[in-house]
């Protein structure tokens, strides 16, 4: 494209970044058409911009799925072995969903500590419990003191999803997601459906970090491959500006085309 032609990489980053009014924007150079290796690509820079980023006493929250998965997979560097990050904590911004053990955030925090020699809490508080068996749950001194520690989070690092392919997923009822198309639900974080405004819709009822810890995250990094997530996102930013975006080059573009 023109655009690809007259500006370099690190130009479409400050743009992008200036047009969002957020803190930053990484862009993965587009070297290969295929999904995977666009998705590995933007997980490989996260991967490095988190190490770069990290401090040795820092709290992290790190959601669930794929690209989080591959994001902690990346960790492994010379940069990891380096440091000592024994003090550095990492947790899981909600508890388990559904069976698929490898995308949970429990899971993806305890790969993303050991590939740093830190420490993890873990939340073992399952999705969609009703009101006393949550606060029953909720008192539990370990699930309290990871709650604690959530809540001053010095980095919340998360991808979002579209909502359809979330609600899926995550095996959402028929009536469900007609209620969710209905309301315009486009995208999908921290268990939140929101619609293109950014309005939330719809929500799990998941223990872990909620909307307004995410607001007011002393620091949050969204990292997403794939230009099918491009709505989620424009939706998404408009939640909380002090958020650094790491993204794919094809993604970039069509974020500056629709701004
Ligand atoms: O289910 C956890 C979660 O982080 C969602 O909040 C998000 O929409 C999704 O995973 C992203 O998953 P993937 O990286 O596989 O697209």
């Amino acid at each position: 494209s023109v655009m690809g032609e007259i500006m370099g990489i690190s130009d479409l980053e400050i743009k992008l970044r200036d047009k969002l009014g957020i803190n930053y924007v990484v862009i993965s150079k587009k070297v290969n058409e295929s999904k995977d290796m666009i998705t590995d690509g933007v997980a490989k820079s996260a991967a490095k911009y988190i190490l770069k980023n990290l401090n040795p006493h820092d709290k992290i929250a790190i959601a669930g799925g794929t690209t989080m998965r591959q994001v902690a997979y990346n960790l492994k560097s010379d940069k990891a072995y380096e440091v000592d990050y024994s003090n550095l904590i990492v947790m899981p911004t909600r508890g388990s969903v559904g069976s698929d053990i490898e995308i949970q955030a429990n899971s993806i925090a305890a790969s993303f500590a050991k590939n740093l020699g830190a420490q993890v809490e873990f939340l073992y508080v399952p999705d969609e419990l009703d009101g006393s068996a949550r606060e029953t749950l909720m008192s539990i001194p370990d699930v309290k003191r990871t709650l604690d520690h959530l809540r001053v989070s010095d980095k919340v690092i998360f991808s979002i999803g579209r909502a359809d392919v979330m609600a899926k997923r995550r095996g959402m009822s028929y009536e469900d997601i007609e209620k969710l198309k209905a309301k315009g639900a486009i995208g999908e974080a921290f268990g939140y459906y929101f619609d293109k405004n950014g309005e939330i819709v719809m929500k799990l009822n998941t223990v872990g970090i909620d909307i307004d810890m995410y607001k007011n995250a002393k620091d949050s990094i969204v990292v997403f491959a794939g230009s099918d997530k491009v709505d989620s996102f424009l939706a998404l930013y408009k939640l909380n500006k002090n958020l650094t975006l790491i993204t794919d080059e094809d993604s970039a573009k069509e974020i500056l085309n629709k701004l």
